[in-house]
């Protein structure tokens, strides 16, 4: 154990300042602790959001010593003995108290993306994916909606103007990952990005990835590859050359035209059972009482020790793979 030196900023909407603190530090500790312990110790009306203390909800990020991090997943052992630990809220997000931000900015934004579009006609259980595409999108379903990337990105950072036009990385990743989606049928993700999204605004300096929490790729993975492709039908002399000589009606449809659907056929494999969605699960069933009619309390005695399955308790596992919702991309 160790006393170490921090400044922490105390404040709400009309201002604030940093305080000087003096809290003790142990091994393996990190600095959501020392939030805690200061808030046990010494300021018990500190504000601060957390939630999981496992790096996954994403609620607890702040600005450690400059850096947006997040508090949970940040040792103190990464900093040294003398040196004084300066905690901030995310600057680019109003203050509502001491290190809490509303980011309602980033709910807006997520609300103006328009959302997963399966092709008509296409009923629930027929969607199939190849695991390849399952794989591809799986790098942006990693993300925590920490806002880490959204605080950092200069465009908004600094400039709260651009705030109205500007979606930031977090939902680059998600324009991008449903425009590799083979079942949304939605085939303007490109356009979007550029016209509504404010694609055009982000200089690719990478620092969204720098500091994402969840290691994706975001410039390389998923901005530079939309970039490209709204270059590529904008710009390609050859596209360009093929709109000057061809007649309209001969032009591939664009973003303005009907959505198209990028997915093939829907492939069913012959030994394949239908997956019936509207199978009814059995509901779960009650707990056994015991001579007195009371419930056992002790878990070890009951046949259900956890929640009831969220698949019914009719199924045993493993489940049969035939009624599986999962095509093996082998089985051509
Ligand atoms: S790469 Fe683009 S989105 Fe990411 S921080 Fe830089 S300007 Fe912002
Ligand atoms: S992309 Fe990364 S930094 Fe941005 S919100 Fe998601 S997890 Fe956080
Ligand atoms: S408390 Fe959940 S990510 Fe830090």
């Amino acid at each position: 154990m160790s006393v170490r030196k921090f400044k922490v900023w105390r404040g709400d909407s009309g201002g604030g300042q940093l305080n000087d603190y003096q809290v003790e530090v142990n091994e393996g500790e990190v600095v959501l602790d020392v939030i805690h312990r200061l808030q046990a110790t010494q300021e018990p009306d500190l504000a601060c959001r957390w939630n999981c203390k496992a790096g996954k909800c994403g609620s607890c990020s702040m600005e450690i010593n400059g850096m947006p991090r997040l508090s949970c997943m940040t040792r103190m052992s990464t900093f040294e003995e003398n040196e004084t630990v300066t905690v901030t809220p995310l600057r680019t997000f109003p203050v509502i108290r001491d290190l809490v931000t509303d980011v309602s900015y980033n709910y807006t934004k997520a609300r103006e993306l328009p959302a997963f579009a399966p092709p008509p006609g296409v009923a629930p259980g027929d969607y199939r994916m190849q695991q390849i595409d399952v794989e591809r999108s799986q790098e942006f379903r990693k993300c925590i909606e920490c806002f880490l990337c959204q605080n950092t990105c200069h465009v908004v950072r600094d400039h709260e103007p651009n705030k109205e036009e500007f979606a930031g990385p977090r939902y680059f990743i998600r324009a991008a990952e449903l425009d590799m989606h083979p079942l949304d049928a939605k085939n303007d993700r490109k356009e979007f990005a550029k016209s509504q999204q404010g694609l055009g605004y982000c200089n690719i300096t990478k620092c969204c990835t720098e500091v994402c929490p969840e290691h994706i790729k975001i410039t390389d993975n998923a901005i530079i590859p939309m970039k490209e492709r709204v270059v590529d039908r904008r710009y390609d002399p050859l596209v360009v050359l093929g709109r000057k000589i061809l007649r309209r009606d001969q032009i591939a449809p664009t973003a303005s035209a009907e959505p198209t659907v990028h997915a093939g056929p829907v492939k069913v494999a012959d030994d394949m059972a239908p997956v019936d969605f509207g199978r009814e699960p059995t509901p779960p069933l009650p707990p056994e009482l015991n001579a007195k009619g009371h419930v056992n309390l002790n878990e070890m005695l009951s046949d259900r020790s956890a929640a009831a399955s969220p698949f019914g308790d009719d199924l045993s596992f493993p489940v049969d793979p035939k009624g599986l919702n999962y095509y093996h991309p082998d089985k051509h």
